[in-house]
């Protein structure tokens, strides 16, 4: 089952209207949803946007109960603004991203996502698309590149040496399976270090696979432009990266103006966008982090969308 992390201080830093309109952009199998259909007027109106159909199945079922409308919706939140355009609300009171992936993918052995068991190198959130699996980057991407990516999403120090022994046996067979690719990795890294090792290789494909870092970074500037006034974006990051894009955007939103600083007068016209709600991302309580381990490298930061 999944937890969703943070569940409290993300209803109570989130909902600035009971009866407001609120986006989950990251709905997964629906908690953070629920949590916040629970705290909000029977009249609010909430959305949900998920890229994982299976998900939003399940999503669908946990949020039968609730008394507001919620419309699910298939897609990436990248393009949250073109997908939304056939509803009625343009506008949010409160948008939240959960980034990663749900225990349900990462339990399901056959999205491939998980070392434990054996399963086909899929990795995709969007799989009903038709895209570019796991196997297929690690039969095509070059050896350079590969390391690359184990290196920086991954922060795994053998990189090349993994990249190295990847390109060494898909020369011999195709790598398809989770468990050809944990056999790669632990061939090279030693016994204590294999599923650490193991799970920041997966960890790094995945954010390849799904074009991750990207994909967030573009979309930011998109979103708050359908935050209402006062309106707030709340991100939850499990990653350094992902953490220093939401950081870094939401520093210069803040800032507004982008002229160097030796210019003595604003010659950029840019305002800002938003002011922090906390200075400082939130962490997860250490009895949360003991309930629920994925939550242990989640940091929470929010915004308020201001008048410009
Ligand atoms: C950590 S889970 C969210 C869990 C959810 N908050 C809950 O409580 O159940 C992250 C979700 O983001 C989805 N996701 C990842 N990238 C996405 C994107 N670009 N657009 C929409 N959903 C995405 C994944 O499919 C996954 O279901």
């Amino acid at each position: 089952m999944h937890l969703p992390v943070m569940a409290g201080e993300v209803v109570e830093l989130l909902k600035t209207d009971p009866a407001g309109i609120y986006l989950d952009l990251t709905v997964g199998t629906g908690g953070h949803l629920e949590a916040l259909s629970r705290s909000l007027a029977d009249d609010s109106r909430l959305y949900g946007i998920d890229k994982d159909q299976q998900a939003l199945l399940l999503a669908e079922k946990k949020l039968e109960s609730c008394s507001q409308k919620i419309e699910l919706v298939c897609g990436s939140y990248g393009e949250a603004v073109t997908v939304l355009k056939n509803y009625p609300d343009v506008s949010f009171d409160g948008m939240l991203m959960d980034l990663g992936l749900s225990s349900l993918q990462l339990d399901k052995m056959e999205r491939g996502f998980s070392f434990r068991d054996d399963g086909p190198l899929d990795m995709r959130f969007d799989p009903q698309l038709g895209g570019r699996t796991a196997a297929d980057l690690l039969q095509t991407a070059t050896e350079k590149k590969l390391a690359e990516i184990i290196k920086t999403y991954g922060e795994q120090r053998q990189a090349t040496r993994i990249a190295k022994a990847i390109v060494r046996e898909r020369q011999d067979k195709m790598i398809l399976t989770t468990l050809q690719l944990k056999n790669i990795i632990t061939g090279i890294i030693p016994p204590p270090y294999q599923n650490k090792a193991c799970a920041r290789v997966f960890m790094a494909l995945r954010i390849a696979v799904n074009n991750e870092l990207s994909t967030l970074e573009k979309a930011l500037p998109d979103l708050i432009t359908i935050l209402k006034e006062k309106g707030r974006l709340a991100v939850i990051t499990y990653h350094s990266l992902e953490d220093r894009i939401v950081k870094r955007f939401f520093q210069k939103e803040v800032k507004g103006c982008t002229c160097p600083p030796e210019f003595p007068i604003c010659v950029c016209g840019n305002k800002p966008r938003l002011k922090l709600v906390n200075s400082k991302p939130i962490l997860p309580s250490e009895s949360e982090i003991r309930e629920n381990p994925r939550a242990r490298s989640a940091k929470l930061r929010v915004a308020e969308r201001i008048a410009v």
